[in-house]
Order: structure tokens, then C-alpha cells, then sequence
């Protein structure tokens, strides 16, 4: 019995070791679940604040920009073409283009593409990447008064020397005839209201139907520096339109992102 007794005081004792334990495990848990739990929820509300901080971080700066004329949006955006590249080649190319160029490259695969303004080649390249990513087997014909030899060659990219005021004695009618279709030119030379509109009315007896110019750049009047390029394409587009109908300005392009809220506004002319 008193072995039982003792066996019996033993078990309980055990028991209570075993019921404190339980007791102790439950305490802890409950503690672990009071303390826990808002720890679980500062640190949850801290990310989402650190995420809503980086936001207003940069709604701040966005805000900045758009607020204090030495920040302009516009300017710094134009800082960042200005300092852009393709396959380590300067490439002036404001991430607008860069986006909606595939677009149109999707939408238009055009098989052959006009660059006026080839500068040190880069934006011909990527055109041609572009077209072979939409998986059409084209080619790239691009001008200017200095011919550039890039460190990036392509078998369908063709650089010739023109001056952007004379197409006619570098585009010939021989060479015209043989471009294959459908054409996008894309005018990126000097960018004066007088350069510019001679390239329009060259290509506007040209381009077909569903066909696409695409002026560039018209984005120095919205930086206030359309007076250097004597109106600068904005000028250009508008008198072209005036005397050509059937040229349109497709909004699809220029207010992709929110009204010409691209480098080219009004700079997305298609021949209907
Ligand atoms: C804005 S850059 C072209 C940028 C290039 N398309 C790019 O995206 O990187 C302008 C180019 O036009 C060329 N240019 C200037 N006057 C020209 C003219 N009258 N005819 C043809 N090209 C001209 C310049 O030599 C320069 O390379």
C-alpha cells in the first residue's frame, strides 16, 4: 500500500509535474499568442508601411518634378533618354518610344522601316531586333548627313547618307519601288519645323493605307524649347495635316499612357 501510496504520491507528483508543465506550456503558448500576435502584426503593418513609404517616396518625387520647374517630369525623362543605350550603343529613346514602338511593330510588321536621324546606329539595330521579334523577316533603311558604323552589324539594316531635305536624290523612285510592304517611317533628323514637314510631304504620296509615319520628338514644345527648332515638329504636323486628310493622328499611340503623354505627341500619323 505504502508502496502504492508512495508509488501513487510519486504519480501525482508526477502528474503534477506533468499538469504544471502542461499549465507552464499553456501560459507560454497564451503569452507566445498575446505577444506574438501584435508582434506578428507590427511587423506585417511595418513592411506595408515601408511599401507605402517607398510609395510616397515616389509620389513625392513625381510630385516634385511636376511641381518645381528645375525637376520638371518632362525634363527628367529627357535626362534619361538622353543617357540611354541599346546593346551599349547610345540610343535616344524615352521609354514611351521603347514601349510603344512594339506596339506598332506588332500591330503594323512592317516589312520594311525608313529612319531619318540614324545617329550612331543603335535605334536602327533595335528596330531590326523588333522586327525580328514580331518574326518579320524585313529590313531597315536608315539615313542621315553622317553615317555611323556601329559595333552592332545586322545583315538587314542599311545605312545610307541623304540629307533629310532632299529624300528625292537618296530615295529614288528605282529604290522606292522595291521597298517591300507594309512601310513605317520614323523621321528623328533635326527636328525644325521646315526638315520635318519636308519629310511628311515626301512620304505622304508613298505611304499606303494602314501605313505609318512617326514624327519625333515633338516633345521641345511641352519643354519650351520649340522656338529653337524654329516650331519644331508640333508646327510641322499641324500644317501637314491641315493640307492632308487622310492622315491621321492615332490616339491608340499618343495617349497610350494618358493625352501625348509620349516624346512624339501628335507624332503617330497614319495614312488611312
Ligand atoms: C536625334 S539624332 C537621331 C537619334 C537616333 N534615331 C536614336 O534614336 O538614337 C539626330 C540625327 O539626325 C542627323 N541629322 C541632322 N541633320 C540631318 C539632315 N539634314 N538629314 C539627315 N540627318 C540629319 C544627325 O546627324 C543625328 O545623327
Amino acid at each position: 500500500m505504502n508502496g502504492r501510496l508512495g508509488a501513487s504520491v510519486k504519480e501525482r507528483g508526477a502528474n503534477a509535474d506533468i499538469q504544471g508543465m502542461k499549465a507552464y506550456a499553456a501560459r507560454l503558448a497564451c503569452l507566445l499568442i498575446l505577444v506574438g500576435f501584435p508582434i506578428s502584426v507590427w511587423a506585417q503593418d511595418s513592411d506595408e508601411a515601408g511599401s507605402r513609404t517607398k510609395i510616397l517616396a515616389l509620389e513625392h518625387a513625381w510630385n516634385q518634378a511636376e511641381t518645381f520647374n528645375d525637376l520638371k517630369a518632362l525634363d527628367s525623362i529627357q535626362h534619361g533618354t538622353l543617357r540611354y543605350s541599346y546593346r551599349g550603343i547610345s540610343m535616344l529613346k524615352n521609354p514611351f518610344e521603347i514601349a510603344l514602338y512594339q506596339v506598332l511593330f506588332w500591330q503594323v510588321k512592317p516589312r520594311t522601316v525608313i529612319e531619318i536621324g540614324s545617329y550612331l546606329g543603335a535605334s536602327a539595330i533595335w528596330f531590326a531586333d523588333m522586327m525580328r521579334n514580331c518574326d518579320v523577316n524585313g529590313t531597315v533603311i536608315s539615313i542621315d548627313i553622317k553615317v555611323p558604323t556601329p559595333a552592332e552589324q545586322r545583315e538587314n539594316v542599311r545605312f545610307l547618307e541623304g540629307d533629310a531635305n532632299a529624300l528625292d536624290t537618296v530615295l529614288t523612285p528605282a529604290i522606292l519601288a522595291t521597298l517591300e510592304r507594309p512601310l513605317v517611317v520614323i523621321e528623328d533628323s533635326t527636328h525644325t519645323a521646315e526638315t520635318t514637314l519636308a519629310v511628311l510631304k515626301f512620304f505622304a504620296p508613298i505611304l499606303r493605307s494602314g501605313e505609318y509615319i512617326v514624327i519625333e520628338d515633338g516633345v521641345v514644345s511641352d519643354l519650351g524649347r520649340a522656338h529653337r527648332f524654329n516650331g519644331g515638329p508640333g508646327l510641322a504636323i499641324s500644317q501637314f495635316l491641315s493640307a492632308h486628310p487622310e492622315f491621321e493622328i492615332d490616339a491608340g499611340f499618343c495617349d497610350r499612357y494618358g493625352h501625348n503623354f509620349t516624346g512624339n505627341p501628335n507624332g503617330y500619323l497614319r495614312r488611312s
